[in-house]
């Protein structure tokens, strides 16, 4: 199967086809129903920040988008082709749909340009000379070229998410996944990953980013979309969404993100 990026030649990203269009999504895990009817598109060179609570199903819609959990209903295209066709390739569209975990999965006994090779090589058919050329250029946009041949235990936490936004952008994806990519790490290392990420975002990829950061989605994001119990509650530019929400969820949501210590509701459950 190919999947051809859409012309964006013409018109404004705003016009052109998405890149992907969740449409009805609906997904069980045995009685549990997690996602009850997302709707979603995200056009070229779009950034989309989900936000919400936790357990609201925002990474099973990103696993659902790579094909890691299959829908229960409702369909999914990417780049127009339906992925939620039970007798879709799968790897044909991993390939095009980039994910960045919380917890960078890199393999560890790999160097880190052999964890941004082997992928380009067994999938994507590359030379070893082709996929180390792509890779070396990818380490070199997240700062890390001169660290090829570490080990990912050598490296800190931010530098080992950005060996794994590096791998992933190695695919040549027309879509970029970040699942809470700073989560796990200390706190004077989230700033490294997510000036990488602004730096993708205004080299125009197209991303859908879930993320707990309320600054970098209000500077990055052209959307935002505010999830909770397995629904879209709210979406719309940040400066709506974040900074004046609609819905009464969104903006209980936002007040104990953006107040952690403000107690007013009694103590915070665990
Ligand atoms: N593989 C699975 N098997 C069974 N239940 C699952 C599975 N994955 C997720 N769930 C359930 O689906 C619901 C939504 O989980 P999900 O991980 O998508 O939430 P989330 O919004 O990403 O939360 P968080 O902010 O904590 O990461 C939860 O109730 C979770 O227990
Ligand atoms: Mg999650």
């Amino acid at each position: 199967m190919t999947l051809t990026p859409p012309a964006t030649t013409e018109g404004t990203a705003a016009d052109a086809a998405p890149v992907v269009q969740v449409r009805d999504l609906h997904k069980s895990f045995g009685d549990n129903l997690v996602l009850r009817g997302i709707e979603l598109d995200v056009t070229p060179g779009e950034v989309v920040c989900v936000i919400g609570p936790s357990g609201s199903g925002k990474s099973t819609l990103l696993r659902c988008v790579n094909q890691l959990e299959s829908a229960t209903s409702g369909t999914i295209r990417v780049l127009g082709t339906e992925i939620t066709d039970p007798d879709i390739n799968i790897d044909a569209v991993r390939q095009h749909v980039g994910m960045v975990f919380q917890q960078f999965n890199l393999f560890t006994h790999q160097t880190v340009l052999e964890n941004c090779t082997v992928a380009q090589r067994k999938v994507l058919g590359r030379s070893k000379a082709e996929a180390t050329k792509v890779a070396l250029h990818n380490l070199e946009r997240v700062g890390l070229a001169d660290r090829g041949s570490a080990h990912p235990t050598q490296l800190s936490g931010g530098q080992q998410q950005r060996v794994a936004i590096a791998r992933a952008l190695s695919m040549d994806p027309s879509i970029m996944l970040f699942d809470e990519p700073t989560s796990a790490l200390d706190p004077e290392l989230v700033g490294d990953v997510l000036s990488v990420m602004r730096d993708l975002a205004q080299q125009g990829m197209t991303m859908i980013v879930v993320t707990h950061e309320m600054a970098f989605a209000r500077e990055v994001a052209d959307r935002v979309v505010f999830m909770d119990g397995g629904v879209v509650v709210e979406s719309g530019p940040p400066a709506q969404v974040i900074g004046d929400p609609q819905e009464p969820r969104t903006r209980a949501f936002l007040d104990r993100v953006l107040n952690p210590t403000h107690t007013d509701e009694g103590p915070t459950a665990v």
